[in-house]
């Protein structure tokens, strides 16, 4: 399958915000630039989801559907089998994607003006959703021991004002790919209960993790506090599907699926037919072994790349336990920050995600999404080492 995932397919000009808003975003031209910014990826999805979408282009009528089992049995199927993780089939809601899934919890379990926790570094749109819905954003930073982030949970207690609704968690952790404990996320759901937060556990990135390394659901490691618990899962980084927009939250509590239920409702929200039926192709044995060849890809991919930026005096990359999004210091290039993204944009011509959009602590990063072929990896290697030459 390496041929899969390492086959060039130029997606320019196909609305693909990854190439097609790296210019206005990013002041990168598409032309002869790199896009290693968003976390969608540079391959092809499995061939069991694209055959699920020849079946239904085949068959020609994309009509109202009705929600069906078979989606549920197979989201359902994959925590088992994937994660360890027994849920049943009616805990299982779906929203148009994770983005929208954190601001209906926002809406529905808190008031404007209210605090909601964070961990930072973490991915950025946690903050912005927080700020856009009037909410006030409480960031509580993880240390970093080493390569790895912890959590200091007695300094994120005194920062609460007692005040807080809810703690928006992130596992594995988008930025530094971080895969929690069993112990720190029963520290973390004790935390959420002794502020008697609601704890939305944002589980995106859940599928890719690498060898030698376990993802536990946090409501398989707490479930005595499932009653404050909403889990968003989705297909859409590991099968690449995310212009589908289709997530799942996973809400074993009566009450709070109760509550989403109603508001779903209230908003006439109903999940795409097409986003349905590719998770189900998806979420099959024949899915699964195609992401066992995908995590492969990405862990070569990793070396590779880890291997080149480290050779830069300086440069850092943390090594990754999960996801295909490099965390990459460069605190000990001396420069300042302004200095290495203008050689970042302007020298190597790569639009990569600012360290510091991801909260304090990622002031002197930036984050490489190495979702590509191979030969991309290579010459954002080779890029970089041009561009950062003088320090060699
Ligand atoms: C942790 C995390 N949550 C949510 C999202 C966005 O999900 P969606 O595209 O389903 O809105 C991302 C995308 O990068 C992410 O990294």
């Amino acid at each position: 399958m390496t041929d899969f995932f390492n086959t060039l397919i130029d997606r320019r000009g196909t609305h693909s915000s990854k190439w097609d808003a790296m210019q206005r975003l990013f002041d990168v031209s598409p032309d002869d630039g790199l896009a290693m910014w968003t976390a969608d990826s540079c391959y092809p999805t499995a061939p069991c989801v694209i055959e699920a979408v020849r079946h239904a282009a085949d068959h020609g009528i994309f009509g109202y559907s009705l929600e069906h089992d078979a989606y549920k049995s197979a989201v359902q199927w994959w925590m088992k089998e994937r994660h360890g993780w027994d849920i049943q089939t009616d805990w299982v809601l779906t929203s148009q994607g994770l983005g929208n899934a954190i601001a209906l919890c926002l809406d529905i379990w808190s008031d404007p003006g209210d605090p909601i926790v964070i961990f930072t570094p973490v991915y950025h749109e946690f903050a912005i959703k927080i700020e856009k819905s009037g909410r006030r954003v409480i960031a509580c930073p993880l240390v970093r021991q080493g390569d790895r982030y912890e959590l200091d949970l007695e300094d994120a207690q005194a920062r609460l004002t007692g005040h807080e609704k809810m703690l928006i968690w992130c596992s594995p952790q988008n930025p530094s790919g971080r895969v929690w404990t069993p112990d720190e996320l029963r520290a973390v759901a004790d935390f959420a209960a002794r502020n008697d937060l609601l704890l939305v556990s944002d589980e995106i990135h859940h599928d890719l993790v690498f060898p030698g390394t376990t993802f536990v659901p946090t409501d398989v490691a707490a479930p005595d506090h499932r009653n404050r618990m909403v889990t968003l899962t989705a297909a859409s980084k590991t099968f690449n599907i995310a212009g589908q927009r289709t997530g799942n939250m996973i809400i074993p509590d009566d009450e709070l699926r109760g509550a989403m239920q109603r508001r779903l409702a209230s908003l006439d929200y109903k999940p795409s037919a097409l986003g349905v039926a590719m998770i189900t192709a998806a979420y099959t044995a024949e899915g699964a072994a195609w992401v066992d060849a995908q995590i492969e890809h990405l862990a070569a991919n990793a070396a590779l790349f880890d291997d080149g930026i480290n050779a830069i005096p300086g440069v850092h990359s943390l090594p990754l336990e999960s996801t295909y999004l490099a965390w990459v210091d460069f605190a000990g290039t001396g420069m300042s920050p302004e200095e290495v993204a203008t050689r970042i944009r302007e020298d190597a011509k790569i639009a990569v995600s600012p360290g510091p959009s991801f909260g304090s602590g990622g002031e002197t990063f930036h984050r490489f999404n190495l979702a590509a072929p191979r030969s991309i990896i290579d010459e954002a290697v080779r890029r970089m080492q041009a561009a950062f030459a003088d320090l060699q």
